[in-house]
């Protein structure tokens, strides 16, 4: 059932804040702008984001054991849109920039001073184009205040992957060993 421009009216007027959400597997890593997300546990303490069926960070979390959830602050928009415009099936988002692997090989961005990194405990694919991924936090970080990106800021950027998309196969460097 369509809900239109009162829904989209609506959805953009919480201006969420934005994340980027990374994962390894299989020797590939990938990453993601995400603005779907918000805690959803407190005792037990979890986090949840909702990943793009399209997208090449989607296929690796599915594969993966922890992701890494970094919550932008106002001055990240290059990192918006270097996760959130291009995508890992064709370039190394992360050539470049400071990287260490967390738990299970997450990838973690250091230089984001609020981060976590999580352990993958759920998902749930109800039939929609995101599929829901709940996550347990296994270390946080929370280095002094947090403006947020707002989706508001970053929301004339073009996703490298449309929502739509189904790419074939799981992810195009698999046919290509050689390319990293
Ligand atoms: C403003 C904005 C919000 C987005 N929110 C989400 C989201 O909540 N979940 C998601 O999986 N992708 C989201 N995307 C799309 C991905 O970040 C984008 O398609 C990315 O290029 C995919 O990269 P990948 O193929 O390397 O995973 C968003 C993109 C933009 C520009």
């Amino acid at each position: 059932m369509g809900t239109g421009e009162p829904f989209d009216a609506l959805m953009a007027m919480l201006d969420p804040s934005m994340l980027v959400v990374t994962a390894a597997a299989g020797g590939e890593r990938g990453g993601c702008l995400v603005g779907f997300h918000a805690q959803s546990s407190i005792a037990p303490g979890r986090y949840t984001v909702w990943l793009s069926k399209a997208n090449h960070t989607y296929r690796l979390a599915l594969r993966a054991t922890h992701l890494g959830l970094h919550f932008l602050d106002r001055d990240a928009s290059a990192l918006a849109e270097r996760f959130g415009t291009l995508t890992g099936d064709e370039v190394d988002k992360f050539a470049g920039l400071m990287v260490r692997a967390g738990p299970g090989g997450a990838p973690e961005l250091p230089t984001c001073r609020h981060r976590m990194l999580s352990r993958r405990i759920a998902l749930l694919d109800e039939g929609g184009d995101h599929v829901c991924v709940v996550t347990e936090p296994v270390a946080v970080t929370a280095d002094g205040p947090l403006t947020p990106l707002r989706l508001s800021a970053v929301a004339h950027l073009r996703p490298g992957h449309p929502a739509a998309e189904r790419p074939h196969p799981a992810t195009a460097r698999a046919d290509h060993p050689g390319r990293r």
